[in-house]
């Protein structure tokens, strides 16, 4: 069997999802978050140490206002509401992405939570967050000049946001699209990908359940003839 310790998920489909059920965007994400709590008590149980969530992109700036406002205060309310449970579970928050240009209450949420969980060991729960892939690799491009390091593969993959991770070895994206979407470029580059038909809302434990078992029975060869 393959180690599995990190999985990583763009969590895609609430849209759609919450316009066929109410003609409404944003109640997909609202029912979007019930799934993100399933999902990683369900990691807890099987021991994955490391689970990583796309939850605003980059590039999702472009959506209208209302529906921006609405996702950042889903964070901060869930963040207000589920840290002190998140904790009990044991479980460590990071988030990976800008903390520019974000609201005050919602940067101090952010930071109090990783500060409170920071030494919690059941599972890691990185949360991409305002998180684009090229500004990640630029940016640390940027620290190693500034720091005058070489471009070594190590040196970048030790001051990414990913820092102390290691890559996923599953991507799951839900939502029926098979693209990227600017997520973990470098991290994905050896990853086995996973496209899901099924919007996120409607993702459940048996869904992961079948992925994992279809990753143990793959052989990763990392350019290699077998899997050795
Ligand atoms: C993913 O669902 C969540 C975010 C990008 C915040 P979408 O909102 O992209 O849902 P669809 O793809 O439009 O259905
Ligand atoms: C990717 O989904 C971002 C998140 C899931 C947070 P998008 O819905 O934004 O991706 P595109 O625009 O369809 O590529
Ligand atoms: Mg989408």
């Amino acid at each position: 069997m393959s180690s599995l310790r990190h999985i990583a998920i763009i969590m895609d489909g609430n849209g759609r999802w919450g316009l066929k059920k109410r003609n409404n965007r944003n109640f997909g994400h609202k029912k979007g978050v019930e799934v993100v709590e399933k999902i990683i008590e369900h990691c807890i149980k099987k021991n994955i140490r490391f689970l990583t969530l796309f939850t605003f992109s980059t590039e999702n700036w472009k959506r209208p206002k209302k529906e921006i406002n609405y996702l950042f205060s889903l964070l901060e309310n869930f963040l207000k509401k589920k840290i002190s449970q998140i904790h009990k579970q044991e479980v460590c928050i990071k988030f990976i992405g800008e903390k520019k240009n974000l609201k005050k209450t919602l940067l101090s949420s952010i930071n109090y939570s990783e500060k409170l969980t920071k030494n919690n060991k059941k599972i890691q729960v990185n949360i991409a967050f305002n998180y684009g892939s090229k500004n990640e690799i630029l940016n640390t491009a940027n620290i190693l000049k500034k720091k005058k390091l070489r471009f070594t593969e190590k040196n970048f993959e030790n001051n990414l946001f990913t820092k102390n991770i290691p890559n996923p070895e599953i991507l799951i994206r839900t939502g029926n699209t098979k693209r990227l979407s600017n997520f973990m470029l470098w991290q994905l580059a050896y990853t086995e990908i996973f496209f899901e038909k099924k919007m996120w809302p409607d993702f459940n434990t048996n869904d992961f359940n079948k992925i994992i078992n279809k990753y143990h029975k793959i052989t990763r060869k990392f350019g290699n003839i077998d899997g050795k």
